[in-house]
């Protein structure tokens, strides 16, 4: 299959582009590659015969025109976004322009390219988006599933909904054939370091202060990346169309505990500033912080046979001993803008 990739020198991104090449697919990177990019983050991949990037934007129709025709790809698997609600907090706007103007234009270029090949069977779109569209629960509420209404609350989970509302929207009215899948909060190597584990991670490291919002009572419902890329893949090929498929970790955590765990492996692996824990440091809340996500993978298990291959535990361990290997990766991260800064606090 030949895969065009949006946002695949991101986080998740990346790690769909390396393990889609490991397994024999050819890949077309398709990023505008903003503050949050990394091209390091497919260096390992990128020398490979199959690898193609190309640098555009979702807001400039022509250029996504002129990448299909060029590519010619089988398939689309949509990532590129943006991404962090802190910032969507302090300026919504680009995230209405990349997160839904960028979808609709993908959308409309996808359409035009896949009705000019005369509406080929096998391709396929597929977006990728988050449990945010849910909203939050309460901490004894049922965990999402993909009958759930949606209840955004963030500039980004309401531009990510809107999103989705566009992606089924094409699908209906000229039968695009989509799928969509709404993950959880990811974790692993590679993850820009402005987002809480690595933040936390990065922060023990250097005996600095570790931030948590709150009293850290907010509950994720943690992923490892690379088992999110592998259930992407398997969606976007077994999926049904117009579908859509939620993905989590079954790991849910508060962010204290998360915290914690991640203090006690530094204790472990990097002894010398211990007892780390003694930095947890809790700050003023993100406004509108949703308390609880939490997700019902039935249909990834029942339908496609996935569930992820690593425990929270393991996969904090393999994150930590990563940046304690990689610093070469993560520290020319921190002079870029808004990193290390409080963001996302205006009320
Ligand atoms: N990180 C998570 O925990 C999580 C969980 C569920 C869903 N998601 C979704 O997964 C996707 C990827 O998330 P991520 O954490 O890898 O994000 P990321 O911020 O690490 O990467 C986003 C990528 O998109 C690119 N991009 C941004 N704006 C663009 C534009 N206008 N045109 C072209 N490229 C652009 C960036 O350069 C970057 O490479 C997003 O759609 C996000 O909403 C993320």
């Amino acid at each position: 299959m030949k895969l065009l990739v949006t946002g695949g020198a991101g986080f998740i991104g990346s790690a769909v582009v390396r393990r889609a090449l490991r397994a024999g697919h050819e890949v077309v990177n398709l990023d505008a590659l903003t503050y949050a990019a990394n091209p390091a983050n497919v260096a390992e991949v990128a020398d490979l015969p199959g690898y193609a990037f190309v640098r555009a934007d979702l807001r400039d129709r022509a250029a996504l025109d002129a990448a299909l025709a060029a590519h010619r790809p089988d398939a689309i698997m949509h990532l590129a976004a943006e991404s962090h609600v802190d910032r969507s907090i302090d300026g919504p706007a680009d995230f209405i322009a990349t997160n839904i103007t960028g979808t609709f234009n993908l959308l409309e270029a996808a359409r035009a390219w896949w009705e000019a090949q005369g509406r080929p069977d096998g391709f396929r779109l597929h977006h990728v988006s988050t449990d945010e569209v849910f909203g939050h629960l309460g901490p004894d509420d049922p965990r999402f599933t993909e009958a759930m209404p949606y209840a955004p609350r963030s500039p980004y989970s309401a531009s990510k909904a809107a999103a989705d509302h566009l992606v089924r929207a094409w699908h209906e009215t000229y039968g695009l054939p989509v799928v969509l899948s709404n993950c959880s909060n990811n974790y692993g190597p590679f993850h820009f370091p402005e987002k809480l584990i690595p933040v936390i991670i990065l922060a023990a490291l250097h005996g600095q202060p570790i931030p948590i919002y709150g009293r850290g009572q907010n509950v994720r419902d943690w992923l490892f990346v690379e088992d999110h890329a592998e259930a992407l893949l398997l969606v976007l090929q077994r999926g049904r169309t117009g579908r859509s498929y939620n993905i989590g970790g079954e790991a849910e955590a508060a962010n204290i505990d998360i915290a914690r765990r991640i203090c006690a492996l530094m204790d472990e692996l990097h002894p010398s500033g211990a007892p780390h824990d003694r930095l947890i440091t809790f700050v003023p809340d993100r406004p509108g912080h949703d308390l609880r996500y939490a997700i019902d993978p039935s249909r990834m298990r029942d339908e496609l046979g996935w569930r992820p291959s690593v425990t929270l535990d393991q996969g904090l361990r393999r994150t930590v001993t990563w940046y304690l290997e990689h610093r070469d990766w993560w520290q020319p991260l921190l002079s870029r803008p808004g990193v290390g800064q409080r963001l996302g606090v205006a009320g």
